[in-house]
């Protein structure tokens, strides 16, 4: 048995970070939006094991890799003794705050769930999900969600329209921890957490008309790290974007444009101006289109 299914990239309409949390994490309000730029995962059954293979050799496909970490973590706590071989052919620039890593190990969770015929309901692999990473259970939704907490807890939103986006990855790898860090948020306890965030989810919810005000607390400590990072987004404001916003904690920045030949003729301005970038025109997915391009239900909460 074999069968393929995509992983989407995500990026942040907003993401704003409220402060430290006594287990050392950082409290989130954050806006996903998954967007259609993927990578394809083939997945195998195999007697025994779990064998990654990918197109991109700068990759690991050890157990650093959260496809494995993924895989494993489904064969031990369900105790499964079959075994699979994937392939994954890697489009989304990682890392690159495009949640490329966590789309994949959401994705691996699904397809071993059907491949291994675990008959798992998808609120339990969103549990197993936000083991191996704080973004993982957003990919269980898709379309536009509010992530609170350390960005596990995933309240769907209505989706905003379909929007034309160009998405500029510079060559620099920022380390998320180091930009966290570089935040220097304050220390919050339980309690202060949970009022804030009560507050912050409030707002997201009222505010929301179908535009969102950007807003990404990591710039400033990115642009610090890289100003680089700062160069792109500023020739996507002056290339004539709607707006622009680093994503995650970069380094790719996101614009949304009016329209689909505006965003080819800006595409090509960026290829020639820089050939150690990558480029990506996408669109974003909503909800439904992706639980469809997944083969799964929608979930409500
Ligand atoms: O959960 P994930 O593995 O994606 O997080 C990577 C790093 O980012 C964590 O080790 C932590 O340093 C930081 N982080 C954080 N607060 C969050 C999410 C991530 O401090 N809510």
């Amino acid at each position: 048995m074999s069968f393929t299914l995509k992983s989407f990239a995500k990026i942040n309409w907003q993401l704003r970070i409220i402060g430290r949390r006594p287990d050392g994490f950082h409290e989130l309000c954050t806006v996903f939006q998954t967007v259609s730029l993927c990578d394809k995962l083939f997945f195998e059954m195999a007697a025994e094991g779990v064998e990654l293979s990918c197109d991109d050799p700068a990759l690991p496909v050890d157990g650093q890799n959260l496809i494995i970490r993924a895989a494993r973590l489904l064969r031990e706590k369900y105790g499964v003794a079959r075994g699979v071989r994937i392939h994954l052919d890697k489009l989304i620039p990682a890392p690159g705050g495009l949640g490329g890593g966590s789309s994949n190990a959401a994705v691996t969770l699904l397809g071993l769930n059907r491949l291994w015929k675990l008959g798992l309901q998808t609120s339990e692999l969103v549990e197993l999900g936000s083991v191996l990473g704080s973004d993982v259970p957003f990919f269980f939704y898709g379309g536009t969600a509010l992530g609170t907490g350390r960005g596990t807890e995933i309240s769907p939103l209505p989706d905003v329209a379909k929007k034309h986006i160009l998405i500029v990855t510079p060559d620099v790898k920022i380390d998320t921890a180091r930009a966290f860090a570089r935040l220097n948020a304050p220390d919050l306890t339980n309690e202060v957490s949970k009022s804030i965030l009560k507050i912050c989810r409030e707002e997201a919810e009222s505010l929301y008309t179908g535009q969102f005000n950007l807003v990404n607390d990591f710039e400033k400590p990115v642009f610090e790290i890289a100003p680089v990072i700062e160069g792109v987004k500023k020739k996507l404001v002056r290339s004539g974007a709607e707006s622009s916003l680093l994503s995650g904690s970069g380094a790719s920045v996101f614009a949304v444009f009016n329209s689909k030949d505006k965003i080819r003729k800006v595409f090509e301005e960026f290829t020639a101006r820089g050939p150690g970038r990558k480029k990506y025109i996408a669109e974003t997915v909503s909800r439904s289109a992706y639980a469809d391009l997944l083969g799964i239900s929608q979930l409500s909460q």
